[in-house]
């Protein structure tokens, strides 16, 4: 079974998952707190080398103060909960999005978790928060531009590398298989540009409720899919010894 090296996850369905068993929203969050937690161990079981997790989106600001602030407090649990285990277990953890703008206390949480864990080499833990593809992209491309304004570089000169390298996620290889639960089908702005060749697997269930075993089936349905990035399978080509 061919295993993805790069798996990208869009943690969907928590409020759904909730109100299903009349609860409170915050529930579902910390619910996929835990179905995080799990999923981390199963991709470092499996030997997956890359997983990102969408946390939090630049659009999800547009939900109610009181959601958007336990979404903050709970993304701060997990870091000081969790960090010292992820270490333990020689995860190296990566956050992508915009940091500049968020408060003082959530940055130095994200700094801390990439500087502690900077040297380690069993799973690569990539934790999108206030990502959006839009938003990496402009940024990108305002670094871009300042490099043309600045004569660094010249417009013909600028090629996908040089764009994939001023992305936040600049040195991670672009995601082999994106799955996402809940039902929805659509990226959300996740990865618009990483995702260019990604397989997609779309899973009814809520986030809270994914568990190894889905994760592991989502990893067979991945190896039986036949990617070709535009070009041919050689299997096909009828060879002739003329
Ligand atoms: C995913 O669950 C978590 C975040 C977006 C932060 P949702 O909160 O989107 O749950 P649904 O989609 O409303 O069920
Ligand atoms: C995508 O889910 C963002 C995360 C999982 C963090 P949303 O629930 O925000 O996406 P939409 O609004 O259904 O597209
Ligand atoms: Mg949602």
């Amino acid at each position: 079974m061919t295993t993805p090296a790069h798996v990208a996850i869009i943690m969907d369905g928590n409020g759904r998952w909730a109100k299903a068993r009349g609860l409170p929203r915050l529930a579902g969050h910390r619910a996929g707190v835990e179905a995080l937690r799990q999923s981390v161990k199963t991709a470092s079981k499996l030997g997956i080398a890359w997983l990102t997790v969408y946390a939090f989106s630049s659009e999800n600001w547009s939900r109610p103060q009181s959601e958007v602030s336990d979404l903050l407090g709970l993304l701060k649990l997990f870091i000081r909960r969790d960090l010292a285990e992820l270490h333990r277990s020689g995860v190296r953890v990566r956050v992508i999005g915009e940091r500049e703008d968020l408060q003082p206390d959530i940055r130095g949480l994200l700094d801390e978790a990439e500087s502690l864990t900077v040297g380690n080499r069993a799973l690569n833990l990539v934790i999108a928060f206030n990502y959006g593809g839009r938003d990496e992209i402009v940024r990108a491309m305002r670094k871009i531009g300042a490099d043309v304004e600045a004569g660094r570089i010249a417009p013909a000169s600028i090629t996908p590398e040089t764009i994939s390298d001023a992305l936040d996620t600049s040195g991670i290889p672009d995601p082999d298989l994106v799955i996402r639960t809940s039902g929805e089908m659509r990226l959300s702005n996740f990865l618009l540009w990483q995702a260019a060749y990604s397989e997609l697997i779309f899973l009814p269930c809520f986030w809270p409720d994914f568990t190894p075993e889905q994760f592991e089936d989502a990893l067979r349905q991945f190896s039986v899919r036949e990617r070709r990035f535009g070009g041919r399978i050689e299997r096909d080509v009828v060879s002739s010894s003329a």
